[in-house]
């Protein structure tokens, strides 16, 4: 008898509405062009108008869906007020992300509180805002936080940042926990260095250029393009059963 075949499920996520935080640049500006390429519709936000309204109109011009708005997401209230306003989204993107790097034996309140507000609290609540939108809709939908291969291991003058991406793996794995049976899947992506504005001072450093490209075991840094295949892969349906999880695209940064 010829069996039936399985289907690989679908990459597609033509009918789902998602919102992409940090979206005016690097990553999360990546993570929104293959959204909308999938067929999403897109709510890009970050701080800064202008060069976010021109990331949205670069992506409508390339024939998606995308919509731009102005927030700063450490402001919870204006955060949630939002996303319960123009929610439910059906998948989170959290890309804004902060670094301010220097020696442990260095670091101020100031600079700890900064990162902190955007890759630990933001992000919790971030999450927190577009799971209460699906939850009072009763929809299943797909939370990915952009965390950092930083998130599993430590790095030369990264105490601050290390200990954030630690926190934002500790919080994907118990909110997946308590939300699995709601169908909202939480997972993590963990990219090693990539070029984007975030990184250029680092990549600057010849001493940390070299450090990184001696640890990279896939011989090269990281372009955004590396990310778009796992963004589109944990939201969408290809990952229907992964959650709690974290996929590193770290150039085997990480084995060893
Ligand atoms: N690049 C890497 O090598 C690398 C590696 C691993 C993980 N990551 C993580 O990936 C994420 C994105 O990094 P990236 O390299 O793409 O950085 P990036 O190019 O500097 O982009 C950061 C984005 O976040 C937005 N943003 C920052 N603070 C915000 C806030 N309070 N509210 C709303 N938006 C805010 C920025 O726009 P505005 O300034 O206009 O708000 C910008 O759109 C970060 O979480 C980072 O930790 C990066």
């Amino acid at each position: 008898m010829i069996p039936d075949l399985p289907r690989t499920p679908s990459f597609r996520l033509d009918g789902r509405r998602a919102i992409v935080t940090g979206a005016s640049s690097g990553i999360g500006f990546a993570c929104a062009c293959a959204l909308a390429e999938a067929g999403s519709e897109v709510m890009m936000v970050a701080r800064g108008a202008a060069r976010l309204d021109e990331a949205a109109a670069a992506i409508r011009a390339a024939g998606g869906a995308a919509r731009a708005q102005a927030l700063d997401i450490t402001d919870i209230p204006a955060l949630q007020g939002f996303v319960s306003a123009r929610g439910p989204f059906d998948v989170l993107v959290n890309a804004a992300g902060l670094a301010r790097h220097g020696p442990a034996l260095d670091t101020t309140e100031e600079d700890f509180d900064a990162v902190a507000a955007v890759n630990i609290r933001a992000a919790y609540f971030a999450a927190q805002a577009v799971a209460r939108g699906l939850v009072a809709a009763g929809k299943t939908g797909s939370i990915i936080q952009i965390s950092s291969q930083m998130g599993h291991v430590g790095g030369i003058d990264r105490a601050v940042y290390c200990a954030t991406k630690h926190a934002v793996e500790g919080m994907t794995k118990a909110m997946a926990m308590e939300w699995g049976a709601k169908g909202i899947r939480v997972n993590t992506i963990c990219p090693t260095f990539i070029r984007t504005p975030l990184t250029e001072s680092t990549f600057r450093n010849p001493e940390r250029r070299a450090w990184i490209e001696a640890r990279i075991k896939l011989g090269r840094v990281g372009v955004v393009e590396d990310v778009m295949g796992a963004v589109l892969y944990l939201a969408s349906d290809a990952s229907a059963l992964v959650t709690g999880t974290s996929l590193r695209v770290d150039g085997g940064w990480i084995a060893g």
